[in-house]
């Protein structure tokens, strides 16, 4: 580097002092102090900066999944742009640096595109600033995009390479044949421009392999043609075109025309890209919350049973009983998840229960039963305030109340009890039938729970309910019901 600055002159240092005073978006204080407050050197620096340009590196490693090769990239960019006074951008390098290492690559989908943005920025207000900066042949030191020109016509080519090629690295290709052996040896551009007419395979031709290639399908091309009758131009967007130019290309009008067709083009994938990532964060976060609500439910429910040393394992079963119930009566997945919450929770009153009543081994006085009893309106209670799963609430507050109104807490009756609780009422009821209580010693077996629900049809269960059990049971041969 140090040789170049013996080649300014003085009064090359005067005119690099009022180009610096320009560079108003890079913090030149810092870039000089690092070049010993040498103007020149600064300049040649930043210089560099330009002609390092690693977007094409960046986007290549980051299309490939190559993280290790990513991160490489962005730390070097980071100690140029720190060496030029690019901050944000060093900033964003740095942060990108970080993500690569840990292989982030939700950070890095969320945040490549706008490194890219704020880099291509920093390049491009330097380029403005530095005419005098241009390579030998004329031409701009920053090119971002790859433009295939697909022509049998030299001349055209060369029209399309002159007005372009400042800005766009052109690559030509004669025929579809040449243009496909490019494509084999690696040339990936970001955009064709493809004429209609050519001998051998024509531009119909090439552009039905184009998007029959899932490789190429979403480069754009667009046509080139000297027909402006309607039925060609049909023909070619239905084919997958996003635009045609006429010839004779007139170069102003082409330049344009191919500006604004990359900038739509890349802002709308870019944009598809970012919902897509966007989209795949909130899935996963949604998922992540929902597995995290069955988490804090199940706890909840194991705090419930471990009150209670008679019943344990309670609620987890009459919470799959009771699904078993709704997966009968044709609840679907969303409505069957609420049901099992509310079947983990219905006993929630418990936990306001004194430990001695709940598990007091001998019969309970009626004063000691009034305050078991007041566990479904405490459970009530302590799951108001959730409205968003309202089952759970229905659930405990009237998962003891009978279909012929004898039960409590608000002797409802038949369909005023909300149908979760007439649910849970005949999965509680089977699942006390089935275990080993204080007060009984023996479960009843499969016989006397059938009889036992069949004479409780229409009093303590909703018939139907009741009925849809006896199926169950009817089905389950095995007797596996109750492990
Ligand atoms: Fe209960």
């Amino acid at each position: 580097m140090k040789h170049r600055i013996k080649h300014f002159s003085e009064e090359n240092s005067i005119e690099s002092a009022e180009i610096i005073k320009k560079l108003t978006f890079l913090n030149t204080e810092d870039g000089l102090k690092q070049c010993l407050n040498d103007a020149d050197f600064y300049l040649d620096i930043v210089r560099t900066f330009v002609e390092d340009n690693a977007i094409e590196d960046l986007k290549k490693f980051y299309y490939g999944n190559d993280w290790s090769g990513y991160r490489v990239k962005v730390h070097s960019l980071k100690s140029s742009s720190a060496y030029i006074g690019a901050e944000e951008l060093r900033e964003k390098a740095k942060r990108m640096e970080e993500a690569a290492k840990k292989q982030d690559v939700e950070y890095i989908n969320l945040h490549h595109h706008q490194l890219l943005v704020l880099y291509e920025d920093v390049l491009r207000n330097i380029d403005a600033l530095l005419p005098k900066w241009k390579n030998h042949t004329g031409t701009s030191t920053i090119k971002h995009f790859t433009i295939s020109v697909v022509d049998d016509s030299k001349l055209n080519r060369q029209v399309v390479s002159e007005v372009l090629s400042d800005v766009y690295n052109i690559v030509e290709a004669g025929s579809g044949l040449e243009f496909f052996q490019q494509l084999d040896s690696g040339i990936r551009p970001d955009l064709v421009l493809l004429d209609v007419h050519m001998p051998m395979e024509d531009g119909h031709d090439i552009i039905k392999k184009l998007k029959a290639d899932d490789k190429y399908v979403n480069i754009p091309v667009v046509f080139m043609t000297i027909d402006n009758d309607l039925s060609t131009e049909l023909q070619g967007f239905e084919e997958g075109a996003v635009d045609f130019i006429t010839k004779p290309l007139n170069p102003s009008l082409l330049l344009a025309r191919i500006n604004r067709i990359l900038d739509l083009y890349y802002l709308q994938s870019n944009l598809q890209e970012e919902i897509k990532v966007r989209t795949k964060a909130i899935l996963d976060k949604s998922q992540q919350m929902s597995t995290m609500l069955d988490q804090i439910i199940q706890a909840l429910a194991n705090t419930i049973d471990a009150k209670d040393k008679y019943t344990k394992g309670h609620s987890d079963r009459v919470s799959k009983y009771s699904v078993m119930l709704a997966k009968h009566m044709g609840y679907s997945e969303d409505q069957q998840q609420k049901v099992r919450y509310a079947g983990l929770l219905h006993d929630i009153g418990k936990i306001g229960i004194p430990d001695e009543i709940i598990n007091k081994p001998a019969k309970l006085s009626p004063d000691e039963f009034a305050v078991i009893k007041s566990h479904s309106a405490i459970g009530g209670d302590i799951l108001k305030t959730i409205t968003s799963v309202r089952e759970v609430f229905e659930a405990a507050r009237w998962h003891h109340e009978h279909y012929d109104g004898t039960g409590y807490p608000d002797g409802l009756k038949a369909r005023d009890i909300p149908e979760v609780a007439r649910i849970i009422c005949v999965a509680d009821a089977y699942d006390a039938m089935t275990s080993i209580r204080p007060y009984r010693h023996e479960a009843f077996n499969q016989y006397e729970v059938r009889s036992e629900i069949e004479k409780e049809l229409g009093k303590q269960f909703d018939p139907f309910i009741g009925n849809c059990m006896l199926q169950i049971i009817a089905e389950d041969t095995d007797f596996k019901l109750h492990e």
